[in-house]
């Protein structure tokens, strides 16, 4: 096979020592760099065998659909909700993502909120700073052992962020599809009763379609005005139209979100709020684990276009 004869296509900008590998192992196409996209993929499309795309981005179906000898679609990250999986899997599209890589970072995140949060950090941080300390105490914050978080989807994200909620002694309950055999957290198997129960909701799901909005106004309320809301997962699954009145009547006393419905714009309602920490969507963004998810990011295209066989196909896991 030669090598230099398979073409890539790369939907958003990558990192750029990632850029550079892909760049000079194969022939690269940058669409993010083209005016004219549908003329581009009329003239380049057939060529395509690969496509390397962010989690956050995936690859949309009428761009699939014009790239007619895919193969292989390596993504950086572990979402998949902007990919046709049931349309790749039909036409035999292998899609690799960076499984495992970022578990450990997006659960820290996800503890981190918590922690500011029930701690106040951002109150205090500033309060610290304002000079008040010299005429008034400081205010209380609330203790965390003890507390509930209630986590929605317990998959390998979620698992994570169990573990880490064990470590701070807090009362774990989660809600999944089905109970899982091998945890002996509190199992609640509709979202409402989940909340209810939750001093921190926290969203562990996969976004896409069938997940779309389902934190809404109903399952707010259940989670009360002592209740805080954390989202590491993704923007969609919020109604934020409902969280931001949730916040604003004080229907629930908090907020932390590294996702948002429109990102990378943010919805202006939350940008004053004092009860709501934001994130610019970096669950993954250290040093460390971004460097490995574009290893393996380029290993799965060099290994398949090698070997045949990718290294983290979704299929396979
Ligand atoms: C993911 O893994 O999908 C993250 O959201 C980063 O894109």
């Amino acid at each position: 096979m030669n090598d230099q004869a398979i073409h890539i296509l790369v939907i958003q900008p990558l990192m750029e020592g990632l850029a550079k590998k892909i760049a000079n192992r194969f022939i690269c196409h940058n669409l993010y760099q083209c005016e004219d996209i549908d003329s581009y993929l009329k003239l380049h499309g057939d060529k395509i065998r690969g496509v390397a795309t962010r989690g956050d981005v995936g690859l949309s179906s009428e761009i699939m659909e014009k790239l007619p000898n895919l193969e292989i679609i390596s993504v950086f990250g572990v979402g998949t909700d902007g990919i046709d999986l049931v349309k790749a899997a039909e036409r035999n599209i292998k899609v690799t993502i960076t499984s495992d890589i970022l578990t450990a970072d997006v659960a820290d995140l996800a503890l981190t909120f918590i922690m500011a949060l029930s701690r106040d950090l951002q109150y205090q941080d500033k309060f610290a700073r304002s000079g008040k300390w010299l005429t008034t105490p400081p205010r209380l914050a609330s203790k965390l052992t003890g507390k509930k978080i209630g986590i929605l989807g317990l998959g390998k994200i979620g698992k994570a962020i169990a573990k880490r909620a064990h470590a701070f002694d807090m009362d774990i309950g989660y809600c999944d599809s089905k109970k899982i055999s091998n945890v002996d957290y509190q199992y609640f198997s509709n979202l409402i009763d989940l909340a209810d129960f939750s001093d921190f909701l926290v969203l562990a799901i996969p976004g896409g379609d069938q997940n779309k909005g389902v934190i809404n106004l109903n399952i707010l309320r259940a989670l009360g005005e002592h209740g805080s809301l954390i989202n590491i997962a993704r923007g969609a699954l919020v109604n934020e139209v409902d969280l931001i009145e949730a916040l604003q009547s004080g229907i629930i006393k908090s907020a932390a979100l590294d996702v948002y419905e429109d990102e990378p714009k943010i919805n202006n309602a939350f940008l004053p709020m004092e009860n709501v920490i934001l994130t610019p969507h970096i669950a993954s963004a250290t040093f460390e684990t971004r460097q490995e998810m574009a290893k393996n990011v380029f290993d799965n295209l060099d290994h398949y276009f090698t070997t045949g066989k990718a290294i983290t196909d979704l299929h396979l896991h």
